[in-house]
Parts: C-alpha cells; sequence; structure tokens
C-alpha cells in the first residue's frame, strides 16, 4: 500500500493539482472566466495540501491541523474585511508571508538535517550539492520578499512615507550586504562541518537577506508600488520553488515557476504600459505621488459647470467614459454607472475606456466598475478603443490625466513619451473631470486641458457626477 501511494497515488495527484493550476491561471487572463480560474487554483491548493499531508507523515498532524485553522481563519476574516481599493496592501503581506514560510522551510531543514543529528560533514555532503544551494537561495530569496514586502505594505497603507529614501551609496551598500550574505551561503553550503557555525551562518544570511529586502523597497516611491508588489511576488514563487527543490517536492517545484513566471510577466507588462524598465522602477527613487508641473504652466483652459456638462451629454449619441485614478479616490464608480444607465435608456452608446496602468494597481479600474455592476461587454481595452475615439462624439474622462496625455505620443522629450495612451482628443468633445490643474502620477503638464475640444469640470468626481446625473433627469423630465 505504501508503495502504491508513493509511486503512484502522489505522483498522480501532484500533477493533478500542477494541471489544475495551470487551468486556474489560464481562467484568471479572462475577466468572464476568472471566478471559475480562482476556484480551480483553490482546488489544486487543497489537493497539494492533502497529498502532502499523506506523502510525509514528518510533522505531527496535530500541528498542520492548528496551522489550517489559525491560517484559514486569519485569511478568511482578513480577505473578508479588506476593502478593494486596499487589496494592493494585502497582496503585499501575502507575498511577504509567503516568502517568509519558504525561508523558514529551508532553515528548518538545514536545523533537521545537519544540526540536531550533529551531521559530521558540509549542507553538500548531506543534502547533495544542488539541494545546499537551492536552499541558501530560498533563504535569501524568501527573507529579502518578507522583509520587502512589509514596507510595501506599510508604505502603501501610509503607515510610513511613501516618498522614496534614497541613503547615499545605497548601491554600494546593497552590494556589499549582497556579497557577505552569497559568503556566508557558500560557507555553510560547502565548507563549514561544523553545525554550530553552520546554523550561524543561516542565520547570518537571513538577517542580512531581511535587511537588503528592506533597502530594496525603501528607495522607490508608494506609487510604483504596484509593480514592486508583482516583482516581490513574482520572488514569492520563486522561494517557493527553490524549496521545492529542497523537499524534492514537485508541486512546489511547478506552482512556484508558475508564480515567478507569472508575477515577472505582470511586473513586465506594468512596466511596458508605463514606457518604464524594471531597472528604472527598481533603481531610479521614482514614483513619488504627486509631481512638479502647476497651474501657472497653462494657458487657456476652459472651465464649465456640472449643467453645462449635463446640457453637451444631453445631445451626444456615443459616449466613452475614461475612469483613472481619480474615480477610485474619489468612490464615484456608482455615481458613474447611474449617469451610463440614464443616458443608455435615452438610446446613448456608452463604452469604458480602460488603459492598463489607470489607477494605482493591475485591473484596478475592472475592479471598481465591476464593483458597480458594470457589464463586461462595456469595458474595452485601449487598443480597441483608440480607433473608435474619431467617430465618438463624447469623452468624459474621470480623474483620469496621465493615460490620456497626448504628450505620450506628441512630444519625444516627455518623460512618458512611448507611453500608449487612449487618444481622446480626437473625439468631437472631451470632458475631463477633476478637482484642479495638478498633474497625476508623472507629474507632467498635461496639453490636453487647453485643447479647444476639450471641457474642465472641476471637483470632486463623486460630486460632479452626481450634479450632472441631477441635471441630466431635470432635463429628461422637461423634454
Ligand atoms: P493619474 O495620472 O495619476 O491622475 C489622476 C488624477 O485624478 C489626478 O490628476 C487628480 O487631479 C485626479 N483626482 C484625484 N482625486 C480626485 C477626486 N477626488 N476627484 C476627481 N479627480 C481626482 O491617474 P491615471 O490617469 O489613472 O494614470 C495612472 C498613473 O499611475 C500612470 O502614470 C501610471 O503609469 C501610474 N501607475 C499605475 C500603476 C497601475 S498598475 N495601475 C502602477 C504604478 C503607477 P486633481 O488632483 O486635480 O483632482
Amino acid at each position: 500500500m505504501n508503495d502504491a501511494l508513493n509511486n503512484i497515488i502522489v505522483p498522480v495527484l501532484y500533477l493533478l493539482s500542477a494541471v489544475l493550476f495551470i487551468f486556474g491561471l489560464k481562467g484568471l487572463t479572462r475577466v468572464r472566466s476568472a471566478r471559475r480560474g480562482n476556484a480551480l487554483a483553490a482546488l489544486a491548493m487543497l489537493i497539494a495540501i492533502v497529498t502532502t499531508l499523506l506523502d510525509l507523515g514528518m510533522v505531527d498532524y496535530q500541528w498542520i491541523i492548528a496551522g489550517l485553522i489559525v491560517g484559514g481563519l486569519i485569511g478568511a476574516i482578513a480577505a473578508i474585511k479588506v476593502e478593494m481599493t486596499a487589496m494592493p496592501e494585502m497582496v503585499a503581506l501575502f507575498n511577504g508571508f509567503g516568502g517568509g514560510a519558504s525561508a523558514l522551510v529551508a532553515l528548518s531543514i538545514v536545523w533537521k538535517e545537519l544540526v540536531e543529528p550533529a551531521y559530521a560533514g558540509s549542507a553538500a555532503d548531506a543534502l547533495g550539492g544542488a539541494s545546499a544551494i537551492t536552499a541558501f537561495l530560498s533563504i535569501l530569496i524568501g527573507s529579502i520578499t518578507l522583509s520587502g514586502s512589509f514596507v510595501a505594505f506599510l508604505k502603501l497603507s501610509g503607515k510610513i512615507g511613501g516618498q522614496p529614501t534614497l541613503l547615499p551609496a545605497r548601491h554600494v551598500i546593497n552590494s556589499l550586504l549582497f556579497l557577505v550574505c552569497a559568503t556566508a551561503g557558500i560557507y555553510i553550503g560547502f565548507f563549514s562541518t561544523e553545525p554550530s557555525s553552520m546554523i550561524t551562518g543561516a542565520l547570518v544570511a537571513t538577517i542580512i537577506s531581511l535587511i537588503l529586502g528592506v533597502l530594496m523597497v525603501i528607495p522607490i516611491g508608494g506609487a510604483d508600488m504596484p509593480v514592486i508588489i508583482s516583482f516581490l511576488n513574482s520572488l514569492s514563487g520563486l522561494a517557493a520553488a527553490m524549496t521545492g527543490f529542497v523537499l524534492s517536492n514537485n508541486v512546489l517545484i511547478i506552482s512556484g515557476a508558475l508564480v515567478g513566471a507569472s508575477g515577472l510577466i505582470l511586473t513586465q507588462i506594468m512596466c511596458v504600459a508605463m514606457n518604464r524598465t524594471l531597472g528604472n522602477v527598481l533603481f531610479s527613487g521614482f514614483g513619488q505621488e504627486g509631481g512638479s508641473a502647476d497651474a501657472g504652466e497653462y494657458g487657456t483652459v476652459r472651465s464649465y459647470s456640472p449643467e453645462e456638462a449635463a446640457m453637451v451629454l444631453e445631445t451626444v449619441e456615443s459616449l466613452v467614459i475614461v475612469p483613472g485614478y481619480g474615480l477610485a479616490v474619489a468612490q464615484a464608480q456608482h455615481t458613474v454607472k447611474e449617469l451610463a444607465d440614464l443616458l443608455q435608456k435615452r438610446g446613448v452608446k456608452v463604452s469604458y475606456a480602460i488603459h492598463p496602468v489607470a489607477g494605482r494597481m493591475p485591473g484596478h479600474m475592472n475592479v471598481l466598475l465591476a464593483e458597480a455592476d458594470v457589464p463586461y461587454e462595456q469595458l474595452i481595452e485601449m487598443d480597441t478603443i483608440n480607433p473608435e475615439f474619431k467617430t465618438t462624439d463624447a469623452v468624459l474622462v474621470v480623474g483620469a490625466n496621465d493615460v490620456v496625455n497626448p504628450a505620450a505620443e506628441k512630444d519625444p522629450s516627455s518623460p512618458i513619451a512611448g507611453m500608449p495612451v487612449l487618444q481622446v482628443w480626437e473625439a468631437q468633445t472631451v470632458m475631463m473631470i477633476k478637482r484642479s490643474l495638478s498633474p497625476g502620477f508623472a507629474g507632467i503638464k498635461n496639453e490636453l486641458f487647453e485643447y479647444d475640444n476639450n471641457m474642465m469640470v472641476f471637483g470632486d468626481a463623486k460630486k460632479v457626477l452626481q450634479e450632472i446625473v441631477s441635471e441630466v433627469k431635470s432635463l429628461i423630465a422637461a423634454a
């Protein structure tokens, strides 16, 4: 029975779990199939856990069950209580715990295989050279992910300032710390045969890696945190895959590699959509919220009241709504949907243009609009909607700025030159709802404010939209 379990049942269940993880991820690539994808991935995780419990038997089941109950309860309560806008912080914490768990497993291997039995040889002799290296990498990457994710969490939740903290000679300090850490790794892996110095070396490597994680994330501005969280997510996957090699656990290797690869792809997508490189995000100290452009830079800007905006909207046949970060700040998603419903009832063709990095986290606008029950079919991606602006009567830009800035296409010297943007200026009329002429995340002037076909409607997005809605209602009633 034991042979059948080890040779057939466990590998088949692990394979099933890995396949379900892959289909789960595939499901997550489309809004329609995302729920099913999530459920498949959760089932895969359940199968992986149960199989591991059947397979290992090296830890008391009561500890595992206690861990499942406590961890499951904390996770469930956190997921139920978290606000949609605080999701990136929660993901940051989850990544951190994932990395921390991988580092702890690697440390426990060092303890269990070398220190406890007072093994009289090197770690490479006891574990095998490859496992000694992957155990060290698991400690290094897992600890960096743990402390880096906590800094990201603190920055995003506003518990520490979001500004980049640029230490003098930080690249030199980081390189030196990395060297010390790598030296400790090589020493404990291949040279030390003394169990007490092995565990000391492993703990030194852990502490230095934790410091490296903090130093890696503090120079990065709060607004770049979503990119960093995605990158740390990728690192947590790598750490898990490394731990999988140490434990010879195939499903951990496969699922860790999937998380590592998908996190890196998402990071790359975000960087491309901002026309930045990962190196620039990690090392330039960019990503400060707000910026330097000010109202004095603008010539003629036409300001209109919500009533005037409503009168224009009364006459249009097609409307594209462009949501941006300000929509999330104002929590205006329900009001924008109310306006869209009103206009649609009058026969106006309404759609929403979704820029891949609008807001501050991947899918930010999709999540907000889904919260307001906006039908998926009305959300149109940038590449599809751009050619349609030429034939659109009006565009309503709600709290978006950089993602509609023509400088990205028209000014090669602009910091956002080359960033793909929504070409809203091609429409007959553009209405921009924002509170002032302040810049967006990139901190630069937006000449769209001065365009002849642009109307600025100043004010908090929710308040302005509420006024437009009530004005449209009275116009309809009067008609
Ligand atoms: P932004 O360019 O940041 O502009 C948002 C605008 O919203 C601001 O100009 C602000 O102007 C306005 N606003 C703020 N609160 C408001 C309120 N209560 N009511 C009305 N307006 C309000 O936003 P975007 O166009 O969505 O572009 C996103 C930017 O973030 C891009 O530069 C992108 O590269 C960057 N970024 C995105 C991500 C992801 S993954 N989405 C990650 C990192 C960085 P006022 O202050 O005048 O109101």
